[in-house]
């Protein structure tokens, strides 16, 4: 059988362990062959490709990006996508697609599947957010990176008796910002799951201060977002959440306030040995999948074994941070703090 693999949506540390996997083990146990489509679906619509074997997905393994490039052109949203997408196929002699991508991509993929195409997915964000699985590869990288970066604020935090905030990324859910917040120790993580209580933040600002710490770290994901100000949507324009939060800080508490936005870093370099690992069972797990003809699925992490499950289970709502996390998150502050004005 021949298989096309397409990368798309926003890149992410695992993505060639997850090619090289596929490649590996479909050309070694099946005698597949394999196509890979470049650009994301603009490769499937325009028809750009490049070969996938055994020598084009060697030592690859620890290399970030994408050996087929993405995009975020949404096939969905291209006049005659869907017919493109399987003229190119069969131009290819492509019978089933390997389809690695976050929420946009898998919603592309059961789209293409409802008309037809072959589609197996593979859950890809390092938001960690997809529906049906409980890890998306390149999370644990991006985890590793904010929490190398908020170690390293601390230090500097204390040397000038300021308050850092770190905005991380994550664009509905808050799980970069809760689990790099918690192994940095941050000292707030402001998550979109929970709306901003500026008077809470405030409060627990100045318990840091008035401990004798004189300093502190928030953690802020991107997504989160202030209310009835500017800053009520995110937007990257004005600076982000980061940036209005250290404003309206730095007002309320009179404590000097600056942030930083970790952006892309977290998404680039060379993925965890977790992130490696991870996404080569992925690989092997999607190939299995559609060389056993069960197309429409998607393979996901559950309770630390790889399954799969349908496609329509991935693309409801984002998964957001889960109650025992906020849990462990609230319960490492003091319980009913109050901000009482300007320190
Ligand atoms: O892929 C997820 C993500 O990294 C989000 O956390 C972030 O909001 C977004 O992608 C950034 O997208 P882009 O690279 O297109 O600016």
């Amino acid at each position: 059988m021949r298989i096309g693999i397409v990368t798309a949506g926003g890149d992410c540390p695992g993505l060639n362990a997850v090619i090289r996997a596929a490649v590996r083990k479909g050309v070694l146990h099946y005698g597949n062959e394999f196509v890979g489509f470049t650009e994301g679906w603009r490769g499937l619509i325009e028809d750009l490709s490049m070969p996938l074997n055994l020598q084009t997905t060697d030592e690859i393994l620890s290399r970030g990006g994408t050996i087929l490039r993405s995009s975020r052109l949404d096939i969905r949203q291209v006049h005659g996508g869907y017919v493109k997408c399987m003229q190119t196929m069969a131009r290819h002699g492509v019978e089933a697609l390997i389809a690695i991508g976050g929420n946009g991509t898998q919603a592309a993929s059961l789209a293409l599947t409802e008309v037809g195409v072959n589609v197996v997915g593979v859950p890809k964000t390092i938001d960690n957010d997809l529906s049906g699985t409980d890890m998306c590869f390149g999370f644990d990288t991006a985890v590793n990176v904010a929490t190398e970066a908020i170690d390293r604020l601390h230090t500097t935090a204390e040397a000038h008796n300021r308050v850092i905030i770190c905005e991380v990324m994550g664009r509905h859910t808050g799980w970069i910002a809760a689990c790099a917040g918690l192994a940095g120790g941050a000292h707030v993580i402001v998550i979109p799951e929970r709306p901003i209580d500026l008077d809470d933040i405030c409060a627990q600002v100045q318990y840091e201060w008035q401990e004798g710490r004189q300093y502190a770290i928030i953690v802020a994901a991107e997504g989160a977002h202030l209310p009835n100000t500017e800053w009520a949507s995110p937007s990257r324009k004005l600076g982000g959440i980061g940036v209005a939060l250290a404003k309206v800080i730095e007002e309320r508490t009179g404590y000097e306030t600056r942030s930083i936005s970790l952006g892309h870093v977290q998404r680039g370099g060379t993925p965890t040995a977790y992130d490696r690992q991870l996404a080569t069972r992925y690989g092997v797990a999607a190939v299995d999948v559609v060389n056993e003809r069960r197309y429409g699925r998607m393979v996901a992490l559950k309770n630390s074994v790889i399954v799969d499950i349908p496609l329509e289970d991935a693309v409801a709502p984002p998964r957001g941070v889960d109650a025992q996390l906020m849990g462990v998150i609230t319960a490492l502050r003091p319980p009913a703090l109050k901000y009482s004005g300007l320190s």
